[in-house]
């Protein structure tokens, strides 16, 4: 016979990745509890299918034991930057209700930012999104909990984030990265290879990195997205400095806000990884899939 599903706790659930991840595990007929602190997230998740609400709050421990009673797996997608505290404290629970196994969506930013720098960059990191994503992986490894970490590269939709967004709806992608490129990677498959590893039997590998199937440059991200407009979008390349100041200007973000895509600039390469293809047993898909979605027109390239 086979074994029953693993009771799994989607946390974030009524997030991009997470309401994606929800949905591939309902798709499957794998119940799901979700877990959100808010209304619009409940009411999002009840719209979806997920009948296992549960209300609880990251940053107040106190809220988060009943909604890890009786879970096997736990699928942890908080916010992007900053303190990790709620995530400390969704591992916390976690372990406290004996759960097996935690699947973290995490960022491939931590090659450059985490695992080579010494005590004293970690103890103030310097990338925002390091100082979230590096302290909460550490945490996992030493709760001794099995765990599976997806650094995931950028996604397809950068025109959504607010580092790029309001460059590209402007019709200027403002581009400090120099030649290199991003291996967008699309968030279906993201959250497809997060379904896989919440379901597999074993752990193989617990630190994955996911990127697209190529990495993608300034140009073809501007052609791209402007044929999805159907107005052009031009490339502006800019310094670091001056994409601190466009971002605190225009996006309405911090000057340190550079540093979060500073480390692709740099040499070498993001590598690229298959372990989307190995969990789905298909190629990762393009960005032309992506815009193709959204309702572009965009010829597959090879
Ligand atoms: N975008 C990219 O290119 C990219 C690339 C690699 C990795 N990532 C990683 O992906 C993650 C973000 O994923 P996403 O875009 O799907 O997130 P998102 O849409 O911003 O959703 C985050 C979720 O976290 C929940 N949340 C926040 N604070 C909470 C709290 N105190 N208690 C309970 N729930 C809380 C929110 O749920 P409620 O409001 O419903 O409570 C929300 O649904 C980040 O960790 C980011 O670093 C992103």
């Amino acid at each position: 016979m086979n074994d029953p599903s693993p009771t799994i706790l989607v946390i974030g659930a009524s997030g991009r990745t997470g309401w994606r991840i929800c949905r591939g595990l309902l798709d499957r007929g794998v119940p799901v509890r979700g877990l959100t602190h808010s209304d619009d997230g409940a009411g999002r998740l009840s719209a979806l299918g997920v009948r296992d609400v549960v209300r609880a709050d990251l940053l107040d421990p106190a809220t988060l034991p009943p909604a890890f009673e009786g879970v096997d797996h736990v699928m942890l997608v908080t916010r992007s930057i900053g303190d990790p505290t709620p995530e400390i404290n969704a591992v916390g629970a976690a372990v406290g209700a004996g759960v097996r196994r935690v699947v973290k969506l995490s960022s491939d930013i931590l090659y450059r930012t985490w695992d080579d720098v010494d005590e004293h960059e970690r103890a103030q990191p310097p990338n925002p999104v390091a100082a979230l994503h590096g302290p909460s992986e550490d945490h996992i490894r030493a709760s001794g909990v099995e765990h599976v970490l997806l650094r995931s590269t950028w996604f397809a939709g950068i025109d959504e984030n607010p580092l790029f967004g309001p460059g590209i709806n402007a019709g200027g992608l403002v581009w400090p990265l120099g030649s290199s490129g991003l291996a967008l990677v699309h968030p279906d498959d993201v959250a497809e290879t997060a379904v896989h590893h919440l379901l597999v039997p074993e752990v193989q590998e617990p630190t994955l990195r996911l990127t697209g199937p190529r990495e993608i440059g300034a140009e073809e991200i501007a052609a791209g997205f402007g044929a999805l407009r159907g107005s052009p979008v031009e490339v502006r390349p800019v310094s670091f400095d001056a994409y601190g100041a466009w971002l605190e200007a225009v996006a309405g973000m911090p000057r340190s806000a550079a540093r979060i895509i500073e480390p692709y600039a740099e040499p070498p390469r993001v590598p690229l990884s298959d372990a989307i293809e190995r969990a789905l047993g298909r190629p990762a898909r393009t960005f032309a899939d992506y815009l193709n979605e959204q309702g572009g027109h965009v010829p597959p390239r090879s």
